[in-house]
């Protein structure tokens, strides 16, 4: 059997070390780290992710401010109310919950948020600082995937290491980060994507493969080589009338078929979704205590 990595253990062991930390700072009489969400509109799935990061701030003891804005609201307003909190000296993070409705840029919010502040690491300044290997704040998926890889010990170094799916927030940030000269990191990576010829050839030549092109189960075991680690940032909902709730939750690997040829590999759920708060509060905490711009 392979190792099943536990993201959901692993996210409260970097949850209960970061609530250590703020214990300490209590105590020292520092600055609690505050992070700020702001939500726009009624989106389910968005309440539910925006509900559990301000949730989680409570348990580890950092302050958390939400702002709600109606799915009306323009792009002027909500600049504004970005601008106001970026000037704003106690709050340490700002995350604007996407997706936005579409009558505002991303863009434009983006690039409103001032990098110092910009804990979901989307601004093209911190992507450009984790591109350079500089001190950055890294979006929480590919950060809770490079934290899992360190504490499971898992060897990059020359690894070939192949990334299916090429999103600005997962598959290409994951790219780079492989890529660099560091731990983890110096594999050789190849980034896949929907236009790649022969998939299926250059999957099964991965020592490490990370998933994440939003296809159910997409990777089947003829596409994985025996004892590879196997990365599935993929979650989907399929019908399950077994369940109270009506529902299962899948990734983009075949678990089940897969894990009988990986050495590792991360289950959904309580694989890398799990991390992904978990990054973000690490993030504010190094906003905090402004270990990322000094
Ligand atoms: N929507 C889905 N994932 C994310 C995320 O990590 N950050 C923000 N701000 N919005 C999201």
């Amino acid at each position: 059997m392979p190792t099943i990595i536990d993201g959901k253990k692993t996210s409260q062991d970097i949850k209960n070390e970061i609530a250590a930390r703020v214990a300490e700072i209590k105590s020292e009489g520092g600055k609690i780290p505050h992070l700020a969400a702001i939500l726009v509109g009624n989106d389910g799935a968005s309440q539910t992710y925006v509900g559990a990061k301000v949730k989680a701030c409570h348990e580890i003891g950092f302050e958390s401010t939400l702002v709600r804005m109606e799915d009306t609201v323009s792009e002027e307003e909500l600049l504004a109310k970005v601008e106001e909190i970026n000037e704003n000296p106690d709050i340490d993070g700002l995350i604007v919950q996407l997706p936005l409705p579409k009558h505002i840029s991303v863009e434009k919010v983006t690039d409103k948020i001032k990098p110092e502040k910009d804990v979901d690491g989307f601004t093209p300044a911190n992507v450009g600082r984790m591109a350079l290997n500089w001190p950055a704040y890294v979006a929480a998926t590919p950060y809770g995937i490079v934290e899992l890889l360190k504490r499971y010990q898992i060897e990059t170094s020359g690894k070939h290491c192949v990334v299916i799916g090429r999103s600005h927030i997962v598959g290409s940030p994951m790219s780079i980060l492989m890529a660099r000269n560091g731990y983890p990191g110096n594999a050789t990576v190849t980034l896949t994507h929907s236009r790649t010829q022969n998939l299926k050839e250059i999957a099964q030549t991965a020592d490490i493969l990370i998933v994440a092109l939003g296809k159910p189960e997409f990777v089947t075991a003829d596409m994985v080589k025996p004892g590879a680690v196997v990365i599935d940032v993929g979650i989907h909902r399929v019908e399950d009338s077994s369940k109270k709730s009506g529902f299962r939750l899948i990734g983009d690997v075949k678990f089940d078929e897969v894990a009988e040829k990986a050495s590792a590999i991360t289950p959904v759920p309580g694989g890398v979704g799990p991390m992904t708060i978990a990054s973000l509060l690490y993030n504010t905490l190094l906003a905090a205590e402004r270990k990322v711009y000094g």
